[in-house]
């Protein structure tokens, strides 16, 4: 067969001359690879070779390796996904988003319901993460029975005693050796400024010592457990005002709390600096340790009704969005550096933009971008400032 090649100027007409021809190609290309690859490697030892191939393999939880662990909130889906591997890299610590909340640990009053939470526990112990429990005592999440009796009219307040207390030393008591710390007690403090404790279910019906309560049982079932108080807008400064005043109570009374659970679902406009300084100067007063338990940052302000998607909800986030939120971030990391020893971990709410709770709440379908992995798990610009001391 007679092959037609062309190369240049040149044209190999025969079956036997096409490898000498293809050879020198080949030559050609490897010597051009050989040259741009030393270029590369002679810049790279010239200067940060160590350093770049060591920033590579750091993920934040080393680079905050001196100061708290990293977390980040996982159901049993994105453990074994995608994001498994940005996980292990970039986290030491877990948080079950959903799995281990009273609905959904704790359906009826006979079952519990553990594979989900068994799964995110065996995985935190096969990389060696640190576990914390989310929650014990919440009025939303709650499973419907709880406050029922069988009659279906409302629980007396004894049997919901008994019924908080047999959740809490199961749940506790099952992930003793796995779970180092619990929020046992989530957002008991109201959003109207003029009450002091949420109206829910719980204070309805057993009074405001479910709290002192929560954590006596969590501290019985698990007595080397840290048991913390979790809260949201608990910088700001009116609504700080009534979370210290709950502490300092559970303080004075003797309830064993370890410390308070800032949740931090923040934004781009708030809190400010100050803000979240006086906030951590009030709750250290107290002798308590600080966690940032649910740390977001959305480029929409602070709503909490559900409601419709406007057109307005629709945003551009490359350019001023991005870069408040890459300077929001970098302020509210150096002030938690400030805080070492005080501050004892910190937790995302979610691995990645694409995954958010914050693309459904409170908008269904608003498209947000509050962390520091964007959609393709791609490390934003964000991830820098916070990385970058
Ligand atoms: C609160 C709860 C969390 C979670 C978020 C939304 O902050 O503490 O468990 O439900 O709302 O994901």
């Amino acid at each position: 067969m007679l092959l037609n090649y062309r190369f240049g100027r040149r044209r190999f007409q025969t079956i036997r001359q096409v490898p000498a021809a293809a050879m020198l190609i080949w030559l050609a290309v490897i010597l051009m690879v050989s040259l741009i690859g030393c270029g590369v490697s002679a810049r790279e030892t010239k200067g940060d070779s160590k350093d770049s191939l060591s920033l590579q393999s750091k993920g934040l939880k080393d680079y905050y390796s001196g100061y708290f662990p990293i977390g980040v909130a996982v159901n049993s889906r994105n453990i074994q996904g995608p994001e498994e591997g940005l996980i292990l890299k970039e986290f030491n610590s877990v948080t079950p988003e959903n799995d281990m909340k009273m609905g959904p640990i704790h359906p009826r009053q006979d079952q519990y319901n553990f594979s989900a939470s068994d799964k995110i526990v065996a995985f935190a112990r096969a990389h060696h993460l640190k576990v914390r429990g989310h929650n014990l005592c919440w009025h939303e999440q709650a499973p419907s029975w709880i406050f029922k009796d069988a009659q279906g009219g409302q629980v007396s307040k004894d049997s919901l005693f008994a019924r908080l207390q047999s959740h809490i030393q199961t749940v506790v008591g099952r992930y003793q050796k796995d779970i180092y710390a619990w929020d046992v007690v989530n957002e008991a403090v109201s959003d109207n400024p003029s009450e002091f404790l949420r109206n829910s279910p719980w204070l309805k019906i057993c009074g405001p010592s479910f709290i002192d309560s929560a954590f006596l049982y969590a501290h019985r079932a698990d007595p080397k457990a840290e048991l913390y108080y979790n809260d949201y807008n608990a910088v700001i400064p009116e609504k700080a005002k009534r979370v210290y005043k709950l502490l300092k109570g559970l303080k004075d009374r003797g309830v064993p709390i370890t410390g308070i659970g800032i949740q931090a679902h923040w934004s781009i406009y708030q809190p400010t600096e100050a803000e979240l300084r006086n906030a951590l100067d009030l709750y250290k007063s107290l002798g308590l340790k600080i966690q940032i338990t649910e740390l977001d940052v959305s480029v929409f302000p602070w709503e909490k009704n559900h409601r419709a998607l406007l057109p307005k909800d629709n945003v551009v986030y490359k350019g001023r969005l991005e870069d408040q939120q890459t300077a929001f971030y970098k302020m509210v990391f150096k002030v938690f550096r400030d805080y070492k020893g005080v501050i004892t971990s910190v937790t995302f709410w979610n691995v990645s933009d694409k995954d958010s709770w914050l693309n459904q709440y409170p908008v269904r379908g608003r498209k947000n971008y509050p962390l520091l992995f964007d959609s393709m798990l791609s490390r934003k610009p964000a991830y820098q400032a916070v990385t970058d001391f």
